[in-house]
Parts: C-alpha cells; sequence; structure tokens
C-alpha cells in the first residue's frame, strides 16, 4: 500500500493509471476509520475489481466545519487508519495536509469554491451553513486529483450523498457514485467517528436516533400519517433519553429533498440530534 501525502503526486499517479486503462475507486474519509467506512473500502474493490485500484483518501477538511464547530477535536488516529487500509487491502491512502488542498488559503489567496444551491438549503445545510459547501469544493478536488471512476459515500450521509451526486451531474464529472447502506452497531447505532465523543450514558442513550426511525416506520407502516403529527411524537418518543436534544427531524421526498405534508411508503426520514456537543445524524426511508 502506498501513503501519497501530495496531491501533484497523488494526480501524477491517477493519470499514469488511466493511461493504463486501470479503473479506480475512491473512497473519500476524513479518518478515524470503522467498520462502516471498511465497508465503502470493500464495496470500491467490487467496482474497480482486482486489477483496479482502490485509493481510500484521508483529510478532515476544514472548509466543511464552522468556526463553531469540532475541526480542531475531530477524531485521529492515522496509524490504525492506515492499518486498516491496509488490511482491507486499499492500493492507495492520499493522506494531504491543508496546504496540499487549499493552497495559498493561509496567506488569503485560495477563493474557488464549488456550491450546490438547492439540495443543500435544508436540514444539515441549513443546520451547518458552511457545511455542503466545503464538501462539494473538497470532493470535486479529490476527483480532480484522483480521477476516480467510481467513488463510494455511505447513505448515513443521505444528504451529502444526493447533492454529490447533483454535482456530479451538473458539472459532467464522470464517476460513477455508489452510496454504500449504513453499517450499524449491534444495537442500531449508525457508525460514526463521532461516536467516539459519546461517554457511556450518552452512548446507551444515542440508539434513541435508531428507535426513533423505527417508531416512524412503524407509524406510518399501513397508512399516510401527517409529517406535522408524526414530528410531533418523535420529539416527544426522543424525550424518553434525558441526555438527547433533537436539532431537527424532516419528512421528504428522496428525490428532491424537500420537505412533505404526508408521510408514506417512499417517504425518507431523517434527523439530528445533539448529545452535550456531539451531534449525531442518522436517515431511513420509511
Ligand atoms: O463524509 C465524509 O467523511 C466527508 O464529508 C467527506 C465526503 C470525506 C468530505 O470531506
Amino acid at each position: 500500500m502506498r501513503i501519497v501525502p501530495k496531491a501533484a503526486a497523488m494526480q501524477k499517479l491517477a493519470r499514469h493509471w488511466k493511461r493504463a486503462g486501470v479503473k479506480i475507486g475512491l473512497v473519500p474519509t476524513m479518518g478515524y476509520l470503522h467498520a462502516g467506512h471498511l465497508s465503502l473500502v470493500r464495496e470500491a474493490r467490487q467496482r474497480v475489481g482486482k486489477t483496479g485500484k482502490v485509493v481510500v483518501s484521508i483529510y478532515v477538511n476544514p472548509t466543511q466545519f464552522a468556526p463553531t464547530e469540532d475541526l480542531a477535536n475531530y477524531p485521529r488516529d492515522l496509524e490504525r487508519d492506515l492499518k486498516m487500509c491496509h488490511a482491507e487491502g486499499a492500493d492507495v491512502v492520499f493522506m494531504p495536509g491543508d496546504a496540499e488542498m487549499y493552497p495559498g488559503k493561509a496567506e488569503g489567496k485560495y477563493s474557488t469554491y464549488v456550491v450546490e444551491e438547492n439540495l443543500g438549503r435544508g436540514m444539515e445545510g441549513a443546520a451547518r451553513p458552511v457545511h455542503f459547501r466545503g464538501v462539494t469544493t473538497v470532493v470535486a478536488k479529490l476527483f480532480n486529483l484522483v480521477l476516480p471512476d467510481v467513488s463510494v459515500f455511505g447513505q448515513k450521509d443521505f444528504q451529502q450523498a444526493a447533492i454529490i451526486r447533483r454535482m456530479v451531474g451538473d458539472l459532467n464529472f464522470p464517476v460513477q457514485i455508489i452510496v454504500a447502506p449504513t453499517r450499524r452497531e449491534a444495537d442500531g447505532l449508525a457508525m460514526s467517528s463521532r461516536n467516539k465523543y459519546l461517554d457511556a450514558e450518552q452512548r446507551a442513550q444515542a440508539v434513541i436516533l435508531f428507535h426513533a426511525l423505527q417508531a416512524a416506520k412503524k407509524a406510518a407502516a399501513k397508512k399516510t400519517v401527517r409529517a406535522a403529527r408524526l414530528k410531533k411524537d418523535l420529539q416527544e418518543f426522543i424525550t424518553a433519553a434525558p441526555l438527547a436534544r433533537l436539532d431537527y427531524v424532516e419528512f421528504f421526498d428522496p428525490e428532491t429533498l424537500q420537505p412533505v405534508a404526508q408521510v408514506k411508503r417512499g417517504t425518507h426520514m431523517a434527523l439530528a440530534v445533539f448529545f452535550s456537543k456531539t451531534r449525531l445524524i442518522d436517515n431511513a426511508q420509511i
């Protein structure tokens, strides 16, 4: 497994592979890997085959964090990440620093961003105003540096995946976007690097996100339910976990991400819940 810290070296290697007709799969991550990430690496391998190359990028992207968010404390364990990538059979770990990804930014000389203007307005976009601009920018840059044929993202970040798909379509990136299922802990909590922030009591209560999704599915399984009614019920449901503070719960069309008034089969649901400063998200189709 090769470790590539330089953007130019990554692009040179990718161009070399391209000329040789080698398929490239990219798994973009911010590190602190868990079994969910590894399932994305496996998916990438399946897509490009034995003769293809799988690149895992590890970069905690500062532009997707607001100044009030957890950039400085975002969990990092590079040594462990590299071992995991190696064990999973990744060919390259691309791990650039800020000066590689945003050249000149420290001197005020970086000024180009990619903005998706529709799907990113609600939910995570409303709660975290700079977030998706940072995500689309860094993913576009990763696509230009790694030149992937296929790139794999997790379903846990449903809105992110929809925005990246839209960006790829709108800007004609020749990349196939694959969205792989959310991996869960035994009790149902979605795997996330941020779960590490939870203390034992918060961790035990964090399963409320999964239970809320299940409760909504049950409520709308056989009949159409008013979204406003269900939101109110879920708000109450979540108070069963006293350490949880609901940020939002939304019911929406999975294609347009527009909120719906009536919840029925096929409607998508997403929610964000704080445990102290730790913000967890999850989503599911009803
Ligand atoms: O989902 C993530 O980990 C990040 O948002 C991504 C896609 C790697 C961009 O920094």
